[in-house]
């Protein structure tokens, strides 16, 4: 049923009329985007009629987006039981967190099935620089054979849940979670032969960390938003025009992860250090 139809009479109808018609679901809970000022003032009531509609939901949070360097979302439980911490299974693997207190792009689905699938992180070391949750370095250490994954995450909370769903995906003999700034963490760890950067508006300020980390023959993965009309080429020439001196490296991949807003689309350029 559509929770919309239960806010007949409840929401003025020009509030109503543009509410999102998709709720998004985490394990038990049901996660519905309010970004405009007027429908957020209604987002109790938009809470009951989504508990009321999906079934199987514990409790229902409202969502207005992420904010600072952390990711942190910006939402609260609006109806139902509990706090909003939930498991949420995703290409088999099991998420631990809070959608009131971390972030979860569902759009990022189709990169972490290719990742999951690439035999390149078979027996490879990888250095994930902004781990999360383990967003991108479960699906790897779950479905792929990695000798080893580091992982950096400055932010505590996100940290706590990283640290518990390696428990709960029972990697922990391939996953190191660090707490800190991959700037620091690089200096701890060896070499590696993959680097996952997983950060969007800023990654290329961290691409000098990435490339004296990662073996010359070694891949990077960077992550970024660019314009949706920027082709391959200029997409590449971007990511190129930041590779700082004294590295030598060629564009072997550009791809689409997911749109990001009006006019902008979230890339990932995958790079080869060749010196
Ligand atoms: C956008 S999230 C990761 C998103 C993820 N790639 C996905 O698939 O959904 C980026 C993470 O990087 C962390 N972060 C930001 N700056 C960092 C830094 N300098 N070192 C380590 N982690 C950092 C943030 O706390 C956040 O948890």
């Amino acid at each position: 049923m559509d929770y919309r139809e239960l806010l007949e009479g409840v929401v003025p109808e020009g509030v109503r009329r543009r509410l999102p018609r998709r709720v998004l679901r985490l394990g038990d809970v049901a996660v519905v985007r309010l970004y405009d000022g007027e429908a957020w003032r209604y987002r109790r009531e938009v809470g009951e009629a989504v508990l009321e509609a999906v079934p199987g939901v514990r409790c229902v949070v409202a969502w207005r987006g992420i904010s600072g360097v952390f990711r942190e979302p910006v939402g609260e439980v609006v109806a139902g039981e509990g706090d909003a911490e939930t498991v949420h299974v995703e290409l088999g693997v099991r998420y631990k967190l809070d959608p009131t207190r971390v972030m979860f792009a569902k759009g990022n689905l189709r990169e972490k099935r290719r990742l999951a699938e690439r035999g390149l992180f078979d027996g490879a070391s990888v250095f994930d620089m902004f781990a999360g949750i383990g967003y991108l370095s479960l699906p790897v250490a779950v479905h792929r054979d990695p000798e080893v994954v580091y992982c950096a995450e400055l932010n505590p909370v996100a940290y706590r849940y990283l640290v518990e769903n390696v428990r709960l995906n029972d990697v922990g003999d391939v996953v190191v979670p660090f707490l800190g700034d991959c700037r620091e963490v690089a200096g701890l760890i060896p070499e590696v032969d993959v680097v996952i950067m997983g950060y969007l508006k800023g990654t290329l300020d961290f691409l000098d960390v990435a490339l004296s980390k990662v073996r010359v023959g070694g891949r990077v993965m960077v992550h970024e938003v660019f314009p949706a009309d920027w082709d391959e080429g200029r997409t590449a020439g971007e990511v190129l025009g930041a590779v700082p001196g004294g590295f030598e490296v060629e564009v072997v991949d550009v791809r689409d992860v997911k749109s990001y807003g009006p006019g902008l689309v979230h890339r990932v350029v995958e790079l080869v250090r060749l010196k």
